[in-house]
């Protein structure tokens, strides 16, 4: 089978990573891809290839699986699906992984999800979905301006503003709704209360029927040690986490993953590819903050190294419809992964730094550095993005595949790079559950 995956990041250079060891693949391309994934050699020798083509760029996407022939298109980032290339690439009769336009209104319209929460009964945050500033600020005051204002459309995950007083609430709200600082993604907007508590990602692989659930992640979203600094993408992230035992895990599946399928049923949703809630754990219990309709990054890194199965084949059966007959198998082992940035990310950064040590670091055992800012020159590979490499390590426990990860990191450097160094560490000490 001839593979395309779309996007550039360190999660599509795991789903490369993992496609590639598939028998079943016989060409494997990415667009655009980034320097870590046209290194990637397929189980028959070939290597993955770099296609110069934007992963929003829809009419040349097509033109090229057209051309090549692609038997399954895999898209990573939210952006295409938004823009609907599921629906694109169906209508050309091409097989393609990914929610179409309709199911991918889970991310792409926080209006829409948390309507869809409330309809089905899925535990979420109080919330209120407004256009009318004064009616936001009415409710953001009821809950004495502890909440989180958030855009309803993409933007670029910057579209959350966490508010801890009522000045804040009545800035935030004034920022989207009536100066526009989001643009159109800002002229609605969920106003929801602020949740306490433990943050964890859940992902369930879907095929339109089934969900199924795979064992949990925490991502680690701040730039600073000890959840300071700025939001980011996310620098890093591990798998297992210990704050849910396999019971707590079953329960939120008949709690979220259940009323999820039912409401997706009754609205004609078919929702093929992952479904990826953030979570809040709380006094009262697990609450969704949001819904994702793609694999997390760094989440991928971690989940991806943890999968036993053929990932061709998983994602076949997610796009047919049979995932009700596949045995999803997890390594026992942890996974963890961390992120190098470029100093002064999220905010500007330089780009075009030279990276030292990715042989030395690559050769050390159970570790897989995946690339996602990076760009070849010459013998040379450079700094080009944000995010830069996500050193991914395996472990018998968490411990473990944290000293691993970080024995590389160690080994590598480019000028001004930046990470954290407790990933992983809200865990430590605290025995894995699943
Ligand atoms: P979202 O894009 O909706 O996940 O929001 C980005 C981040 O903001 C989340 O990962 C949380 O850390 C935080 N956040 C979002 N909603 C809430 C909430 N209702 N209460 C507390 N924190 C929140
Ligand atoms: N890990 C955060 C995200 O992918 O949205």
């Amino acid at each position: 089978m001839k593979i395309l995956v779309i996007g550039s990041g360190g999660r599509e250079h795991a789903l490369v990573w993992k496609l590639a060891q598939s028998p079943h693949v016989t060409r494997l391309w990415c667009a655009p891809g980034n320097a870590g994934i046209g290194a990637e050699r397929l189980a028959n020798g070939t290597l993955a290839e770099c296609v110069p083509i934007g992963a929003e760029d829809l009419p040349r996407l097509l033109a090229f699986a057209l051309e090549k022939k692609i038997g399954l298109t895999v898209v990573g980032p939210d952006n295409p699906l938004a823009l609907g290339v599921a629906d694109l690439f169906q209508k050309n009769g091409l097989r393609i992984w990914g929610p179409n336009q309709k199911a991918a209104q889970f991310e792409s319209s926080k209006v829409f999800s948390q309507r869809f929460m409330t309809q089905y009964g899925i535990p979420a945050p109080r919330a209120g979905t407004f256009s009318d500033p004064a009616a936001a600020r009415s409710f953001a005051a009821g809950l004495n301006g502890r909440c989180a204002v958030k855009a309803d459309g993409l933007a670029l995950g910057k579209g959350v503003l966490i508010c801890a007083n009522p000045d804040q609430a009545q800035k935030a709200i004034d920022d989207m709704l009536v100066a526009r600082a989001f643009g159109a993604a800002g002229a609605r907007i969920v106003v929801q209360e602020f949740l306490e508590g433990m943050e964890i990602s859940l992902h369930a692989l879907c095929d339109g029927r089934n969900a199924r659930l795979f064992p949990t992640a925490q991502d680690h979203k701040r730039a600073l040690d000890g959840d300071q600094g700025l939001n980011t993408g996310g620098m890093g992230a591990y798998s297992p986490t210990p704050f849910l035992t396999d019971a707590e895990l079953a329960r939120v599946r008949e709690t979220i993953v259940t009323p999820w399928l039912r409401g997706c049923a009754g609205e004609g949703i078919d929702f093929r590819g992952i479904l990826y809630p953030g979570i809040m754990l709380t006094e009262h219990g697990p609450r969704v903050l949001e819904f994702n309709a793609r694999f997390g990054d760094p989440e991928a890194q971690v989940y991806l190294t943890r999968l036993d199965n053929d990932l061709a084949e998983l994602l076949d059966a997610s796009v047919s419809g049979n995932l009700d007959r596949v045995d999803i198998r997890w390594k026992p082992s942890s996974s963890v992964c961390v992120v190098m940035a470029s100093g002064g990310y999220p905010g500007a950064y330089a780009k075009g730094r030279p990276i030292r040590g990715l042989d030395e670091a690559g050769r050390l055992p159970n570790v897989k550095i995946f690339h996602a800012g990076t760009a070849r020159s010459g013998d040379h590979i450079l700094t080009s993005g944000g995010r830069v490499l996500g050193i991914t390590a395996l472990g018998e426990n968490l411990e473990a595949a944290r000293a691993a990860a970080y024995a590389a990191v160690e080994r590598l450097s480019f000028e001004g790079a930046h990470y954290r160094r407790d990933i992983g560490g809200k865990a430590s000490g605290r025995p894995s559950v699943c």
